[in-house]
């Protein structure tokens, strides 16, 4: 196994329970292609941060309430940010929309799950519109983070069935399951150097990513 100083260093965005937080956790500690090297939450009740913190993994606070507008938030978040060493910035329940000097600060570098088949049902409640909508599919994507919300490249996708008698509390339950699996693998292809993003669209392994991966 590499050394930690080999290993690309995360940093996870958190503003809740942090359950995909903890799948990042445990898939770095199994096969160490990867590192989270620290973990920053807007929000200092996020349950996630005591994940971070049973794992020994630093964790910092920039409290979106303490700024007077959003460019001083993402300016304090993005030094943050920095000052963690990230390579890489996952997005696992960061509940705050980004502005575009942030996002450009860390074009290509930024990775969000959103818990939608992307580009169907982008922002929030998208479990209750899903089944408002009466689709037969939802699931996950994760995606390169660009000024647009939710509609940066999409990398990879996971599927799950709608079933009769579902509620918004089922289905995300069933989605977030999947979740689990398709963010840490998604990780891993960046730290292997297999996943970039170029010319406003997503590659792995040399080739443009016309159909999101299913995982
Ligand atoms: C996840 O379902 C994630 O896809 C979603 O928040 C949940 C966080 O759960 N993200 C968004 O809605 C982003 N717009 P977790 O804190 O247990 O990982």
């Amino acid at each position: 196994m590499s050394g930690a100083a080999d290993r690309l260093a995360v940093v996870v965005l958190i503003s809740g329970s942090g359950t995909n937080l903890q799948a990042l956790i445990d898939a770095a500690a199994d096969d160490g292609r990867f590192t989270v090297a620290c973990v920053i939450s807007n929000r200092a009740d996020a349950g996630g941060l005591a994940r971070a913190a049973a794992a020994g993994i630093p964790t910092r606070v920039v409290d979106h309430t303490r700024y007077a507008d959003r460019a001083g938030f993402d300016s304090a978040l993005g030094d943050a940010i920095d000052a963690c060493g990230a390579q890489l910035i996952v997005l696992a329940g960061f509940m705050r929309i980004l502005t575009d000097a942030l996002v450009a600060r860390f074009r290509g570098r930024m990775l969000n799950i959103h818990p939608s088949l992307l580009p169907a049902f982008q922002g929030l409640h998208t479990h209750r519109r899903a089944l408002e909508a009466g689709v037969r599919e939802h699931g996950a994507s994760v995606h390169f983070v660009t000024a647009e919300l939710d509609g940066g490249p999409v990398i990879a996708q996971a599927r799950v069935p709608v079933l009769a008698g579902d509620d918004a509390a089922t289905l995300a339950a069933r989605v977030l399951a999947r979740e689990h699996v398709l963010l840490p693998e998604v990780v891993r292809w960046y730290a292997d150097g297999r996943l970039e993003m170029r010319d406003g669209r997503a590659w792995l392994d040399g080739a443009a990513i016309e159909t999101p991966r299913q995982c």
